[in-house]
């Protein structure tokens, strides 16, 4: 696509989008988390600043940029990245993309947890972590389009499909992310939409291209 100063159908609309990885702590050296580069979110957020959209990025912990013409709030743990996510409410649009840990120590240590000779390791109790897609799937302030991402290994279709329901989402985008992809920190991503509507597979394409072509697609749904 081509952006002209003409071609900005997301203009007077504003977005949130949350990329990256969350970091829960175990202790002040040691943290629990998922992969993710952030390359998507972060591509996403741009690329609907670029449709003309007044986007807030909330990004976990990356080593990215942050993007031109986009507002970054930089958040480490899923509680603050949902805080950061409320504290935007209203928005028209949101893209859920972060790879939020689901799962956090239940009391993190304040003071750096030192090897015990002959104890043995620590056990860490976890607890679960906010979902924040479901939270602004839900929430009486919810943005007009949800946007989730599913992360699979198998089974895409219906994991998506009972993603998007059960966290009140209007799109999910899926991706496999199987190791032998390639697509977890790589340039590249291959994705299936998934809405009430049905569905639709996306060819290979840079993650840069998948960003365009779904804030064109946001643009379009929020007509
Ligand atoms: N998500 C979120 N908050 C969480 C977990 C997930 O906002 N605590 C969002 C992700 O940003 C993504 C979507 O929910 O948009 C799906 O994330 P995913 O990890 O695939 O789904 P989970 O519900 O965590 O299920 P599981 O990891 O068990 O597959
Ligand atoms: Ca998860």
């Amino acid at each position: 696509a081509v952006f002209t100063p003409q071609h900005r159908p997301l203009a007077g609309r504003t977005a949130i989008v949350t990329s990256g990885p969350t970091h829960e702590p175990i202790d002040p050296v040691r943290y629990i988390a998922n992969r993710s580069s952030g390359k998507q979110g972060h591509a996403i957020a741009a690329a609907l600043a670029r449709l003309g959209a007044e986007v807030t990025l909330v990004s976990g912990p990356v080593a990215l940029r942050d993007p031109d013409c986009v507002h970054v709030v930089h958040v480490e743990r899923a509680e603050e990245m949902r805080d950061a996510v409320l504290a935007h409410l209203p928005a028209d649009i949101a893209v859920m993309v972060a790879a939020v840990a689901d799962w956090r120590v239940a009391s993190s240590a304040e003071q750096k947890i030192k090897k015990q000779p002959g104890e043995g390791p620590p056990v860490l109790q976890l607890t679960e972590n906010p979902d924040i897609l479901a939270t602004v799937g839900h929430h009486a302030n919810r943005p007009r389009l949800v946007v989730g991402f599913a992360a699979e290994t198998q089974n895409v279709s219906a994991n998506g499909r009972a993603k998007l329901e059960r966290k009140g989402a209007d799109l999910i985008v899926a991706n496999d992310v199987s190791p032998e992809t390639g697509i977890m920190g790589g340039e590249k991503n291959s994705v299936r939409l998934i809405s009430r509507q049905g569905e639709e597979n996306w060819p290979e394409l840079s993650k840069a291209e998948v960003a365009e072509r779904l804030a064109e697609k946001i643009a379009a749904m929020l007509g």
